[in-house]
């Protein structure tokens, strides 16, 4: 589990278009992990005494705990920037979650749903466009399936949100389409910023 714990960074081998490549990947993924991690706290501020979402949100922040802590150690071995948007990433990620939250326990998994659906595909296109770069470095081959295990995680928190009736959320198909949005947009403005 996790591979990047012993991941080897191979930068030299690396063209200066693939390092901007992977440091870019790192930044969007450490950002987008400290926004999860503060989604879930912000659930968990609104529905932690709930018997049946407590302790399954719980489970899912737990394993967010894990993914920033890989994404942590990746920016470091790597040297990448961090996003200078981290702040706003952990108010509108605690903001996300405590408003859905409070909006109901059906909306606060219609959150879930659509955030996991946004990252899923981001880690997605993150997978193809590593591709493209040194098919035969270590490294590169390590990321790539640290961030499968990431997308598949995402993809189970996606289901089990599902499972807890995230789709008879009032207004789900809207609030699915702004929270992608807004996914899509932070994800684009962490690349740059
Ligand atoms: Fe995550
Ligand atoms: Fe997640």
């Amino acid at each position: 589990m996790y591979l990047a714990q012993r991941i080897v960074p191979r930068y030299e081998a690396l063209s200066q278009a693939g390092r901007n490549v992977v440091s870019e990947v790192i930044r969007v993924d450490q950002a987008g992990e400290v926004a999860a991690n503060w989604i879930y706290r912000g659930q968990m501020a609104v529905l932690g005494k709930d018997q049946v979402l407590g302790p399954i949100i719980q489970e899912m922040w737990d394993q967010e705990k894990k993914h920033l802590r890989v994404m942590d150690k990746l920016q470091i071995e790597y040297q990448a920037r961090p996003t200078l948007l981290m702040e706003v990433a952990k108010i509108t990620g605690f903001g996300l979650g405590a408003v859905t939250a409070l909006m109901g326990k059906e909306a606060a998994m219609a959150c879930t749903e659509a955030v996991e659906t946004a990252i899923g595909e981001h880690y997605e296109h993150q997978l193809q466009q590593l591709e493209t770069i040194s098919p035969n470095n270590e490294g590169i081959s390590q990321l790539k399936d640290l961030i499968k295990e990431l997308r598949d995680d995402e993809l189970e928190h996606l289901g089990t949100a599902v499972a807890e009736n995230s789709q008879r959320a009032p207004a789900h198909a809207l609030m699915s389409a702004v929270i992608e949005l807004g996914c899509n947009v932070a994800i684009q403005l962490c690349k740059r910023i």
